[in-house]
């Protein structure tokens, strides 16, 4: 084996890496305009208020950022009405996740999920050296009895993609509302809403109720409401997201951060961009739009496209789905096939902007005209 095998913990030697994503820029001769239809990215970019800002914070980037990401807190704990004590700020909401992990997991504890959820909870549960039970899903979303069914008396922390990534499915108000008042007591839920802007907006069109998660961090239920500014925000790329919680649970976790791992950068942009409410509406709407029109277009090829409430497709393409994703590569299209979910013939597409999508399914289009004359 190699050198250092023998070395390194059993949870580092057992982990996984998370699957590669392709290089961000394609060498110009191969790919010269690839379109990144993959990671779920904002493809509005920053609001112009957070620009400004980052472009003035650079000019103090030689003095470390405030570890307390106080201004940030305030502003976020008067938004949501919670206590200061009950936001915590991390490097990107998945960072969150991994604290969430190392503060209540250890050898012998689980923590529980769905199948084909979003993979840096398997990540971070293995990192702590515990289990991850995933239950099985019902209609391609969440299914809360079978999550019910599957807590024992190991499990400390349960997560609830609402959204899902991949398979964009939500859980309505009512739905969380009942899960959560049967959850027994030794368990921490992670109500992960990366998409909550998007999921808002879907639901006020469709007519239906999105979590109330608000209201039980009010109620300090064992509860931790994970969002970010990595979506809706478009910035992805400074690594800023928070919890809202039990000021208990999130000191703990507290401890167990990096310091000074949230950017002064990133905080001058979340602080900037948060207000920017044109900015953010315009992003959710032409998301709405553009879904729709994504939706119908890759119906009409014959694919299965589940509804979905944020900001990427869960399309069923009927074959070998990492087939599909390479010849679309190949017109110069990045999606993600979901084999490693165990959907071998499902791929992602994130929603981009008008021109993106056109160029994509023109793409699609071709190949599938391809495939049936194969
Ligand atoms: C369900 C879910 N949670 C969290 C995240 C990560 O967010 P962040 O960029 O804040 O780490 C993502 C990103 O794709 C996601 O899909």
């Amino acid at each position: 084996m190699s050198r250092f095998f023998d070395l390194i913990s059993k949870p580092a030697r057992e982990m996984g890496g998370l699957l590669p994503t392709p290089p961000k820029r394609a060498p110009a001769d191969s790919q010269p305009r690839l379109i990144r239809l993959d990671s779920n990215e904002n493809p509005y970019g920053p609001s112009p208020h957070a620009m400004e800002a980052m472009q003035s914070a650079l000019t103090a980037a030689n003095s470390y950022p405030d570890d307390d990401c106080t201004e940030l807190r305030r502003k976020l704990a008067g938004i949501h009405e919670v206590q200061q004590e009950q936001v915590l700020v991390t490097a990107g909401s998945t960072a969150l996740l991994s604290l969430l992990c190392q503060t209540m997991l250890a050898p012998g504890r689980n923590a529980v999920t769905s199948e084909r959820s979003f993979l840096v909870y398997s990540m971070a549960v293995h990192a702590s050296g515990a289990q991850l039970i995933e239950t099985p899903m019902r209609d391609d979303g969440f299914d809360l009895a079978a999550i019910l069914e599957a807590i024992n008396e190991d499990t400390r922390l349960v997560f609830l993609a609402n959204p899902n990534n991949p398979t964009g499915s939500m859980i309505d108000a009512a739905g969380v509302d009942k899960f959560i008042a049967e959850v027994p007591g030794h368990v921490v839920v992670v109500l992960d809403e990366a998409y909550y802007e998007f999921a808002v907006h879907f639901a006020a069109r469709r007519n239906v109720e999105y979590s109330r998660s608000l209201n039980y961090v009010r109620q300090g239920a064992s509860v931790i409401v994970l969002r970010t500014f990595s979506k809706a925000h478009g910035l992805a790329g400074l690594r800023v997201g928070y919890g809202l919680g039990p000021a208990e649970l999130l000191a703990y976790c507290a401890r167990m951060r990096d310091t000074f791992s949230v950017s002064s950068v990133a905080l001058a942009a979340a602080v900037a961009g948060m207000d920017d409410h044109k900015h953010i509406d315009r992003v959710v709407s032409n998301n709405a739009t553009e879904a729709q029109i994504l939706g119908v277009g890759l119906s009409e090829l014959g694919y299965h496209v589940a509804p979905t409430a944020a900001n990427f497709l869960y399309c069923d393409v009927g074959e070998d789905a990492s087939g599909i994703a390479g010849r679309l590569r190949n017109e110069g299209i990045s999606v993600r096939p979901l084999g490693a979910w165990g959907a071998p013939n499902c791929i992602r597409v994130s929603i981009g902007r008008p021109e993106q999508n056109q160029i994509f399914l023109n793409a699609a289009r071709k190949i599938a005209e391809n495939s049936q004359q194969r």
